[in-house]
């Protein structure tokens, strides 16, 4: 999430629950981000009444980001002053008020300091990147490495990037008189904890102090900000659940984990590290504030219910279809199933009840969801059907459009005297047009299609979305040059009944992110719980 979207999220909060405005509307449009609207509240929106004052509280922001003043925005626009948000943990709440009633007076983050506590995780290396960026933002880091750390990362590049000495042993008699475990933990601005293994997140939960990094965690009287990164399934574990919630509960602020490919070959989900600029935003904006802020891209209630899509059912499909020529070749096309996966791994993580009818791909499917591994179109279909009935169904597939008329059952020659088959092909079934035309009570309330192109792609998809029955359709230009198609990025327009809108470039995960929000929201304010 943006920080200026943290910042109205407190606001806005604050906005509804003194103005004792019921937030079922939808906002998004509005406030023009899906992670703030799906955070607010968990999940619910903001009426198109609040709306308006927030268009106009982010116009006047953007106009003078600093220091909004009240002149900046008409009265009758105005956000009158927060309040505390209703959270369920005390300190979290009590902080983010220390935030807010901090104000316009947010202070500068060059000139401090991180005790940068870097674990044992496969993920270490990119805080050697963190590092070099934090420094380049006069931000001082001093490392301390847990003893697994030190078989990915070595003490001496870190040493050599922060410019100073590395930590790493709680009873180094040099390392504890020169600077001693409580000075490390007290010195520091903020605490940063990347990558957080499950192991540092479980002791830090149970209070354990027998190594130098979770003793500094115990010690310190500072805000403390975790980047969490482990395998998807790791994360999903009802231990390391239960061990971050606790941790939540005690005003500790995260950011991450991210959804995307992880370093074992063919897994995937919710678990990367955050991107360094995600890492770089949240420490900056916890060093500024003096607290600890909600977390960027997925907080500490994400990936578990409830979440705003709580008691909701959501079918997704990914990949490609393998369209058999004879037993041992077939007609495919180059999606990766990416998308697809990270849609899944959201709505999954917001709660919801996935199934995920993925066709043949590289990538494990997101720990957690429904998986029903297909190959054909018409598979694919049988196993759309067979789901049903859900809350929405979105359509990521890339579904082949003809499969061959009559498929070989033994492996075709070649031969001198042989000439090359010739394929027929036929079409195969549209299972976007099927499932956004199915009955009353078969049909899912929300209908998302893909239109992959590779020309004149809005005009297509304006087509596609009428022509299928669809409600939305995400359209991307998936020309070769565009790298889209296989690739971890996506530049889509999203096209609804109101109109089109042009998402930036993007990675699929943030695609997602802002897709399945939205979508969210959409089911919030037209729909109720089955
Ligand atoms: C190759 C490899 C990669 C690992 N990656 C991770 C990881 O990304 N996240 C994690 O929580 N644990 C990971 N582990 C397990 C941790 O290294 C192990 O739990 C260790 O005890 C963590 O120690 P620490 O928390 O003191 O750093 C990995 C282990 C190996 C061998």
């Amino acid at each position: 999430m943006h920080t200026l979207a943290r910042a109205l999220l407190a606001e806005i909060e604050g906005y509804l629950a003194a103005t004792g405005l019921t937030p079922t509307k939808f906002g998004v449009a509005a406030v023009n981000d899906g992670h703030l609207v799906a955070n607010l509240r968990r999940g619910n929106s903001v009426t198109l009444k609040t709306a308006d004052r927030v268009r106009a509280y982010m116009r006047a922001r953007a106009a003078a980001p600093a220091a909004i003043t009240a002149a900046a925005v008409p009265a009758a626009q105005r956000l009158p002053a927060p309040l505390p948000r209703r959270a369920s943990g005390g300190r979290p709440a009590r902080r983010q008020q220390a935030a807010v009633e901090a104000g316009g007076r947010r202070e500068p983050a060059a000139g401090k300091r991180i005790a940068l506590i870097i674990g044992g995780g496969i993920a270490a290396y990119k805080c050697l990147d963190l590092i070099r960026r934090l420094r380049e933002r006069q931000i001082a880091v001093r490392a301390v490495l847990t003893r697994a750390a030190q078989a990915f990362v070595t003490p001496l590049s870190v040493a050599a990037l922060s410019g100073d000495r590395v930590f790493s042993d709680l009873f180094d008699l040099d390392q504890e008189r020169e600077i001693g475990h409580i000075r490390l933990s007290r010195e520091a601005d903020l605490i940063v904890v990347a990558p957080a293994t499950a192991d540092l997140i479980a002791k830090m939960a149970g209070g354990h102090a027998d190594d130098l990094a979770s003793c500094v965690l115990l010690a310190t009287d500072k805000p403390v900000l975790v980047a969490p990164a482990m395998n998807p399934r790791m994360w999903q574990h009802a231990a390391t659940q239960r061990n971050v919630s606790l941790l939540a509960a005690d005003g500790i602020a995260f950011v991450g984990p991210a959804v995307g490919e992880m370093a074992e070959a063919g897994e995937a989900g919710l678990g990367r590290l955050a991107e360094v600029p995600d890492l770089l935003a949240a420490i900056e904006d916890c060093l500024r504030q003096g607290a600890p802020a909600a977390a960027t891209g997925a907080s500490p209630e994400r990936g578990r219910a409830p979440g705003p899509l709580a008691g909701r059912h959501v079918i997704v499909t990914s990949g490609p279809t393998h369209e058999p020529i004879d037993p041992v070749r077939y007609i495919a096309n180059r999606s990766s199933g990416k998308q697809g996966a990270a849609i899944a791994a959201e709505a999954l993580a917001l709660g919801a009840r996935v199934t995920l009818v993925a066709g043949p791909s590289q990538l494990a499917a997101p720990a957690g969801v429904d998986l029903v591994a297909v190959e054909t179109a018409q598979q694919m279909l049988d196993a759309v059907l067979n789901a049903l009935p859900c809350d929405m169904a979105i359509f990521a597939a890339a579904v082949a459009d003809w499969r061959v008329a009559t498929t070989s059952a033994q492996k075709i020659k070649k031969g001198a005297n042989l000439a090359a088959p010739r394929l027929e092909l036929v079409e195969n079934p549209d299972i976007l047009k099927t499932i956004a035309g199915a009955p009353p009570g078969r049909r899912p309330p929300l209908v998302i299609g893909f239109a992959a192109e590779t020309s004149t792609v809005v005009e297509h998809a304006l087509k596609k979305r009428k022509a299928k029955g669809a409600d939305w359709i995400l359209a991307n230009d998936v020309s070769p040059t565009t790298g889209i198609m296989g690739g971890d990025r996506n530049t889509v327009h999203l096209v609804t009944a109101a109109g089109v809108e042009d998402w930036p470039d993007l990675p699929k995960a943030e695609v997602a992110r802002r897709l399945v929000a939205r979508a969210a929201a959409w089911l919030a304010e037209n729909t109720a719980l089955t």
